[in-house]
């Protein structure tokens, strides 16, 4: 079927250098192999319904493999290129199209039914996916907030059938649940699974109709039932119930049942089209969010809100697709669709509490999305964000802690600090004199910060951090029984100290921001410095000294090999949360957390020797295979050089980092995408900029555009960037002696810019021009450095940087 997608003439793209449709510049299937987990089905952005097919085979954290295993149905729910369980998250309700077998012994059970694509038959694009099974039903679905459409097209009249599984979300983690037809042709489910990462479950309904209009579409029901497995023993053996209108399993214990249930329809009809909402409150709400966001029926018109909503995310960032590099303007908008599917906006559907303030899930986790996720929001999309961090600070307000990893509605496991701090301050630091335009109440969001920071949760395995430790030590200490009882996971003491510093600094420049009392700001500045705690100056790797380590509470320092959890790892140790974990580092090496300062980066410049030693070590990292390109970790190093007064060598190596790391292809970005982490670093990578952790403060480096323009809505503003004298034979991961990639000045409005190291968001968002000159001499970028003057090297808090 041909696509009918109405062009909308949205005013936002009047204003693009040429009015290309951005939404076709997406390409949905980047990262979606088992490395990246990317979500290509459809949804719009940051919603809750997340449409798309599953594969039987695990890894699927998305659903999701470009690969040719095969299909188990299309569910209605997904998250968006995480970690943790490789079953995968949500995956519910899904439907699964069967034809040519009689009603009563269709191969309805999910390991039956499974079946192939053919070759070539997956299409997708923001708003819309379609693929053909190897027997010719093809199925397509597009979607709005919490409903949208499914349509299966058989190669005959039929009968043709639709199976409606209850049981079988993506992790199989099914405890108990409903389904009930009923002969107008509604079909409502409700069910309970286990979150994807987290110790918890969560209850979810659906709603499906299968009886459209008659101006829409004839597809006459002539048999229904539901089914289920015989016995327990073997879930597999299945009976079909005709005429049976209902199945309960009631919620016994957290046990998973293995049973496969579900429900079984009929048509005479060459095509079925079904409509679905989903809930989390109960299964007439989900039917209700089916009609109120779906009531007509009209595809077209869903497809192309969908598309149009797309179109005016992607045109917050515009360029000359037909001039620019075609492979990066297909990075950029691919990575600005993937960088807006989460969080999701739930805002109506907590289950959990009544409140006026938005709810947003999937914070998976704020560890992955603290670094490029959100300061991307806070230039191209305050209002989202101001609903996000609005539903952080709720979250404090009913637990008492700012969320860190809120999964399938549900707190997960926390990864290192709480890192929802990081926003927060963010948010107070870009937006606080505006925050009640915004929806956040600031003064909440300041206590939400102070609590976070102080207060010890009894236990902080979900949410919280060990403050009794840090405030008593300074550091996280290794081997310590904490006299207050509270309890969680003691891992990873060195990681987490570095994170709990960086947070602290979150609340100390929420405070500068804020007007809060000069002794808030005293002390998070002072505590946010005790990352060098956990240094220790003694330990030596690669002829390289000093580097942050574990310690016991006595203050002897506890040995991990500085290059353990490394890629180059040549002892294979254990790098993730659980107890087996004895290096101190989480999913990162003490080679590359020892550059994790964002605030303070010259007292790593010092603390490693100074700017020549720091710059052969950043060297030395690359190149001795330290760098974990995959994930969050490592994000700042390729800017590191930046804190050393050498642009230059970041221009070379961000240019290496992408180029070797990130294309167009299946796997395409080098780790999981987690939640639109690796999207929004490789937006910042193509623009030239690297946020500056909680500050409004960003890196300024050499774009692998001419020219872009910033779109800020909230604030109305426009902001063009241009960079004269461009060079396209630069967008190399070697570019070649005599290509123009090292900046030689910066001007900001007509004014030339005193560093051409950093520049402040009020400019990235002032709506002015910036011109960026480049040039080719090696030598001389080397020498100009960051730029003549005292304040030409990017902010660090011990050199005075961040001021009050
Ligand atoms: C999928 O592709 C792999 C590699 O080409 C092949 O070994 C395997 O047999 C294929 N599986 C199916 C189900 O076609
Ligand atoms: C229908 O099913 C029968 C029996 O399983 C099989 O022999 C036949 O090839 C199938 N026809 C189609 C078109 O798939
Ligand atoms: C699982 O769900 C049931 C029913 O809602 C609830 O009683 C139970 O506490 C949940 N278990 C966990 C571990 O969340
Ligand atoms: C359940 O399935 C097992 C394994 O197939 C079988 O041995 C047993 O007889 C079945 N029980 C009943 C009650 O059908
Ligand atoms: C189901 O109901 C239909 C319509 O009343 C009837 O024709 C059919 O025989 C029933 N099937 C079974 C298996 O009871
Ligand atoms: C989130 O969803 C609610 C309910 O549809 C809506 O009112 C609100 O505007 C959405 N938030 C944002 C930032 O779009
Ligand atoms: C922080 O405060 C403590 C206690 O007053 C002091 O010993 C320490 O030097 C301070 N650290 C910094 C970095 O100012
Ligand atoms: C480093 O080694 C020296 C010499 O052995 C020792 O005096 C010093 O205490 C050590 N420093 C730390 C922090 O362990
Ligand atoms: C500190 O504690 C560790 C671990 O118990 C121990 O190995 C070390 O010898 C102690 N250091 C001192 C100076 O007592």
């Amino acid at each position: 079927m041909a696509l009918s997608r109405v062009f909308l003439c949205l005013a936002t793209l009047a204003a693009s250098a040429n009015a290309v449709e951005l939404t076709s510049l997406v390409n949905l299937f980047i990262g979606t192999v088992s490395s990246g987990n990317g979500f290509p089905g459809a949804a719009i952005p940051h919603a809750m319904a997340k449409v798309g097919i599953d594969v039987s085979t695990a890894p699927r954290q998305a659903g999701y493999l470009h690969d040719n295993s095969s299909i188990t149905g299309i569910s209605l729910m997904h998250d968006e290129g995480t970690g943790g369980n490789t079953n995968g998250g949500y995956g519910i309700f899904p439907l699964f199209p069967l034809t040519n077998c009689s009603f009563a012994s269709c191969p309805v059970g999910i390991g039956a039914r499974a079946a192939l694509r053919a070759a070539g038959t997956d299409a997708a694009q923001p708003g819309y996916f379609t693929s053909t099974f190897i027997n010719k039903i093809k199925l397509e679905t597009t979607s709005t907030r919490r409903a949208g459409l499914i349509r299966f097209t058989y190669p005959t009249t039929g009968p043709n059938h639709v199976v409606i599984d209850l049981t079988n979300d993506l992790g199989r983690s099914f405890e108990g649940g409903s389904i009930s037809v009923s002969l107008d042709g509604r079909v409502k489910l409700g069910g309970t699974y286990l979150q994807s990462y987290g110790p918890s479950n969560y209850t979810v309904f659906g709603c499906y109709d299968f009886l459209p209009p008659q101006s829409v579409q004839s597809q006459p029901i002539v048999a229904f039932g539901t089914y289920q497995s015989t016995n327990l023993t073997s879930p597999s053996s299945i009976t079909i119930t005709a005429n049976s209108t209902s199945l309960n399993f009631p919620w016994v214990s957290d046990n998973v049942s293995p049973e496969q249930a579900g429900a079984l329809i009929s048509f005479n009809s060459n095509t079925v089209l079904a409509r679905f909402g989903v809930s989390f409150h109960n299964p007439d709400q989900a039917c209700a969010n089916a009609e109120e966001e779906v009531p007509d029926w009209d595809w077209d018109k869903v497809q192309s809100a969908s598309a149009g909503a797309w179109e005016d995310v992607l045109s917050r960032v515009t360029v000359d697709t037909t001039t620019e590099d075609a492979t990066v303007v297909e990075l950029l908008y691919s990575s600005l669709y993937r960088a807006s599917l989460v969080p999701a906006n739930l805002t109506d559907e907590n289950p959990y509490w009544d409140s006026p303030y938005p709810f947003y899930d999937a914070f998976f986790c704020s560890w992955d999305t603290f670094r490029t996720v959100h300061p991307l929001l806070s230039i191209l999309d305050p209002r989202e964000w101001g609903g996000i961090v609005s539903a952080y600070v709720d979250g404090w307000r009913h637990t008492g802690y700012i969320p860190e990893c809120r999964a399938n509605t549900k707190p997960g496991y926390v990864q290192g600090g709480s890192d929802g701090m990081i926003p927060l301050g963010d948010f107070a630091v870009k937006y606080g004199a505006r925050a009640a335009e915004l929806g956040v109440p600031i003064d909440d969001l300041y206590q939400a910060l102070v609590d976070t920071a102080e207060n010890t949760p009894p236990d902080w395995y979900t949410v919280g951090r060990q403050n009794t430790a840090w405030k008593t030590f300074g550091y996280i200490p290794t081997d310590w029984v904490d006299p207050s009882g509270a309890t969680g996971l003691p891992t990873r003491e060195a990681s987490r100290a570095w994170e709990y510093a960086l947070g602290d600094f979150a609340v100390r420049q929420a405070a500068i921001a804020l007007n809060k009392s000069p002794g808030d700001v005293v002390k998070y500045s002072n505590r946010s410095m005790n990352f060098v705690n956990m240094w220790d100056p003694n330990v030596t790797s690669d002829g390289f000294s000093g580097f942050a380590q574990r310690r016991y509470p006595n203050g002897t320092f506890a040995f991990s090999p500085p290059n353990a959890c490394s890629p180059v790892d040549p002892v294979s140790h254990s790098c993730a949360r659980g107890t087996d974990n004895d290096v101190g580092f989480y999913e990162s090496s003490s080679w590359e957390y020892s550059f994790f300062a964002p605030h303070s980066m010259a007292t790593l410049v010092g603390l490693m020797g100074g700017p020549d030693t720091f710059v052969t070590r950043v060297d030395h990292y690359f190149s001795a295979g330290y760098f974990l390109a995959g994930n969050e970790p490592g994000f700042l190093v390729p800017w590191a050089a930046h804190y050393a007064n050498r642009p230059d060598l970041t221009a070379l190596r961000v240019r290496n980092v992408v180029y070797t790391n990130f294309n167009t292809g299946f796997s395409g970005i080098p780790g999981n995408d987690d939640s639109g982490a690796m999207a929004s670093l490789l937006t910042f990578h193509i623009l030239g900029l690297y946020p500056v952790a909680a500050s409004k403060q960003l890196l300024i480096g050499s774009p692998f555009l001419s020219a872009y323009t910033l779109r800020n809505d909230f604030l109305g503003t426009s902001t063009t960037f241009t960079v004269n004298g461009f060079d396209k034979t630069g967008l190399s991961a070697t570019p070649p002696a005599g290509a123009r990639v090292f900046v030689k000045s910066i001007t900001i409005n007509g004014t030339p810019s005193a560093s051409l190291c950093h520049i402040t968001f009020d400019d990235v968002v002032g709506g002015g021009h910036i011109e960026i000159e480049v040039y080719d001499d090696a030598d001389a970028a080397a020498a100009a450095g960051c730029g003549e003057g005292p304040n030409a090297l990017p902010d660090s808090l011990e050199t005075g940087g961040f001021a009050a």
